[in-house]
């Protein structure tokens, strides 16, 4: 009988439209209001300035610029000792000093690549080395290069080596993933993509290692960093941001780029209070509703947006992309041409 059903096409959307009335009108109200009062209670009793991470070691990948510098400097005023992580050393010894003048006892400096697993175990082992535990891993180091498939800077390696530590301190890790891997907007498909894996992984872990270990998974929207700015606009995603270059440059007048600094915090404090989703800024979950009830309607808003205002915007680099089709393609040899 269940197979007839299926069979009937028109039965199988009325009883799907069917649900999705019921779902919409009977469960996502109570549903809602049971989680504003939880996040109102949870709001208040881990008032902001009241988390104390004073003696918790915090490990930070990339670290040397951007959110993850502003989110050293959030933990350095909860007091925590830090762990920054990044391959430019100069910019890291910038940052640890201002980190220990806003609050933190010690700061450990690591120069490491990411994307290089050796790298990744060998950051883990010196925090335990130095600090003999682990309190928070936030998996922050990441590229921008819209064009090119290399967008892989793994955030998965380093919670390998790092999960038996934070095991034993019942940690935290945060992974900072972007509103890219929810709405896909135009020509950011390697890098929503490869956004999009992290939230697949980490939704994954999160619930094999609860309640011991809570997992925040960041999506946010633009923040005001040198990503934005064009660093990785270039074939080898090294050029220093350029002003009025890249993206943030198109959108910047129509579609709002939030400081990193307000960013930063909403991220630390959510992370302490243990909250599993962050978005930054929060008008971007209304995006996220808008994407999964009406998906067409979002597709032509952020290609009458973004790709309209990015292609007006003043021509930059290109790394490996197809200028004419605005669509990423590959060789026969299976690279990108
Ligand atoms: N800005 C936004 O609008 C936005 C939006 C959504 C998500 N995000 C995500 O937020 C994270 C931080 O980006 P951001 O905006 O702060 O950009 P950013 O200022 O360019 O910072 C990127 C950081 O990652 C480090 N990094 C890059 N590749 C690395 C590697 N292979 N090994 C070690 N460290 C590496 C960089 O340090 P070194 O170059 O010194 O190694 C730098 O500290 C990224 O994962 C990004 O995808 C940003």
């Amino acid at each position: 009988m269940f197979e007839q059903y299926l069979r009937n096409k028109i039965a199988d959307a009325a009883i799907m439209h069917f649900m999705f009335i019921v779902a919409v009108s009977l469960i996502l109200p109570p549903f809602f209001i049971i989680k504003l009062i939880n996040t109102v209670v949870r709001r208040y009793r881990y008032s902001m300035d009241t988390i104390d991470m004073t003696g918790k070691v915090v490990l930070i990948t990339g670290a040397s610029s951007g959110i993850g510098e502003h989110l050293a400097y959030e933990y350095a005023k909860k007091g925590a000792c830090l762990v920054l992580v990044a391959r430019r050393e100069s910019r890291l010894r910038e940052v640890a000093d201002r980190a220990r003048k806003l609050g933190s006892s010690d700061v450990l400096l690591v120069c490491a690549d990411v994307s290089d697993i050796n790298d990744c175990k060998r950051f883990v082992d010196e925090t335990i080395n130095h600090f003999g535990r682990l309190d928070h891993l936030v998996n922050n180091a990441g590229i921008g290069s819209t064009y090119s498939y290399s967008t892989d800077v793994t955030k998965y390696a380093p919670v390998m080596f790092a999960i038996p530590h934070l095991k034993k301190s019942k940690g935290r890790i945060v992974v900072n993933s972007s509103s890219a891997a929810v709405l896909q907007p135009p020509q950011a498909g390697f890098y929503g993509a490869s956004k999009a894996a992290l939230v697949s992984y980490y939704e994954s872990l999160r619930l094999e290692l609860a309640p011991t270990i809570t997992v925040s998974i960041v999506t946010l929207g633009y923040i005001d960093t040198e990503m934005i700015k064009g660093k990785h606009e270039s074939k080898e995603a090294t050029a220093e941001p350029e002003a009025n270059s890249g993206l943030g440059a198109a959108i910047g007048k129509d579609f709002p780029v939030m400081s990193v600094e307000p960013c930063a915090k909403a991220i630390v404090n959510g992370t302490c209070r243990g909250d599993t989703y962050i978005t930054e800024p929060q008008f971007i979950r209304v995006l996220f509703l808008l994407k999964y009830l009406c998906p067409e309607l979002m597709d032509w808003f952020l290609h009458k947006l973004l790709l309209k205002k990015e292609t007006e915007a003043s021509p930059r680099p290109r790394g490996n992309f197809h200028e004419s089709s605005h669509v990423s393609t590959f060789t026969n040899e299976g690279k990108l041409d």
